[in-house]
């Protein structure tokens, strides 16, 4: 048995706990759960009780000489960021394209001139899978460092059989090395192949017929993704692969509409995804469906900044009543960052979510993307004591104090990785 912890004293506690269980919308969004002088009573690893200190004082007076105790006076706690999106299993780096963009060339002219995507499904496929876990463990580390300890992670850099199991299969070997939590998705449509150029159909079939029923089979994944853009997947082919995912237990998600209005948005509604990702092009009868359909949005403005296109409309899909979730999107072509606290300070600034909203976006409502927030997302008694203690006094602050990191302390299941 461990030492129980006892986080005491936050100058704000912000709990995220709600009696509404599932993705939060439009005011519930603002509701943070907020506690002064509040703190957190951790055994095995697990919340034991959440109250004010003087609450919690009393409550294990006579456990108290056994715990190890964290003076969080001054200190803004809440729950380790989660984030819901990000590609971090990859070989290589491409900042030559970062170059070539601010020289004018666009994302999807580099990719279809066989850059991007495709430059870095060459050196995943190069890459062992030893190299792999051992680059991506750095890219787990730095997310840590930065209040994240919950993560999903996606293939799609390998667009072959072998190359989609490698990635999956070091996502499911980082769980057994690395503390921090990788939930999977398969995302073989992640681009068209070079080889099926003009068959785009064949690689279609070839990815229900003979990947999806290998990647079921192994239980490498929890979701299914597809990137339905113009050029990319048209959404016949994306519902088809989704659909078909369905069939294996496979939860959709959708890349929509990032470059170009494609329905996608609609799409995710029609085919019941949990999230649809992007979105800054997403149609007005788009965001409507989401709202109807309880779709999670996925919005990465550090995506939107970094291809420099304005960020998708954040405050509307809120106000409409669509439940927004926030995430890195790292990856190492159009967001390489680990950054939540980023993440969080540009929901502000370039899509008018409120502090609380950003935070909301960042803890429950990205966990629930994950269908994970049984487990984390929020402190409440019987989950996962994963905790970050800032160096700002209140929440407000943690997004008016912009691109700092403010990390303090982190917590893992009860144990400090920072
Ligand atoms: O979410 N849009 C497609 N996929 C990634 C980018 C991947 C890359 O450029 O390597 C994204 O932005
Ligand atoms: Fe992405």
């Amino acid at each position: 048995m461990t030492k129980p912890i006892w986080i005491k004293h936050a100058a704000q506690l912000a709990t995220l706990a709600s009696e509404v269980k599932g993705p939060r919308s439009k005011g519930k969004m603002s509701e943070l759960g907020l506690i002064e002088d509040g703190s957190v009573w951790i055994e095995d690893g697990m919340i034991q009780a959440v109250g004010t200190t003087k609450e919690l004082e009393e409550r294990f007076a006579d456990k108290v000489y056994e715990a190890e105790i964290v003076d969080a006076s001054n200190h803004l706690v809440t729950p380790g960021l989660v984030d819901p999106h990000t590609h971090v299993v990859y070989g290589g780096s491409r900042e030559r394209e970062f170059e070539m963009r601010l020289e004018g060339a666009s994302y999807m002219d580099i990719m279809n001139a066989g850059g991007g995507i495709h430059a870095t499904t060459r050196m995943t496929r190069e890459a062992t899978e030893e190299e792999l876990i051992d680059q991506t463990k750095r890219r787990l580390d730095s997310f840590f460092s930065h209040g994240v300890t919950t993560i999903e992670g996606k293939s799609g850099y390998g667009m072959n059989l072998e190359t989609e199991l490698k990635q999956l299969r070091v996502m499911k070997k980082l769980q057994e090395q690395h503390a921090i939590d990788i939930v999977p998705t398969f995302m073989g449509a992640h681009a068209i192949p070079p080889d099926f150029k003009g068959r785009e159909d064949d690689f279609v079939n070839h990815l229900i017929d003979e990947m999806l029923p290998v990647v079921a089979e192994e239980k490498l994944a929890e979701f299914n993704d597809v990137f339905c853009e113009k050029g990319v997947y048209t959404p016949e082919q994306s519902e088809r692969i989704l659909e078909a995912g369905k069939r294996f237990g496979l939860m959709p998600k959708i890349h929509a509409d990032e470059i170009e209005p494609y329905g996608g948005a609609e799409l995710a509604a029609k085919v019941g995804a949990i999230s649809a990702e992007h979105l800054l092009k997403a149609s007005a009868e788009g965001i409507k469906a989401m709202a109807e359909s309880g779709t999670i949005a996925c919005l990465l403005p550090a995506t939107a900044l970094y291809l420099r296109e304005e960020a998708a409309a954040g405050r509307r899909m809120v106000d409409e009543g669509v439940s927004v979730a926030i995430s890195t999107d790292c990856n190492p072509g159009s967001s390489p960052t680990t950054s939540m606290p980023l993440v969080m300070n540009l929901a502000c600034i370039s899509m008018r979510l409120t502090p609380a909203e950003a935070l909301t976006a960042a803890t429950y409502n990205a966990a629930c993307a994950i269908n994970r927030q049984e487990r984390v997302g929020s402190l409440e008694v019987g989950k996962q004591a994963d905790m970050v203690m800032w160096n700002v006094k209140n929440y407000q602050e943690l997004q008016y104090l912009f691109g700092v990191n403010h990390v303090k302390s982190v917590w893992k299941k009860g144990v400090k990785v920072v």
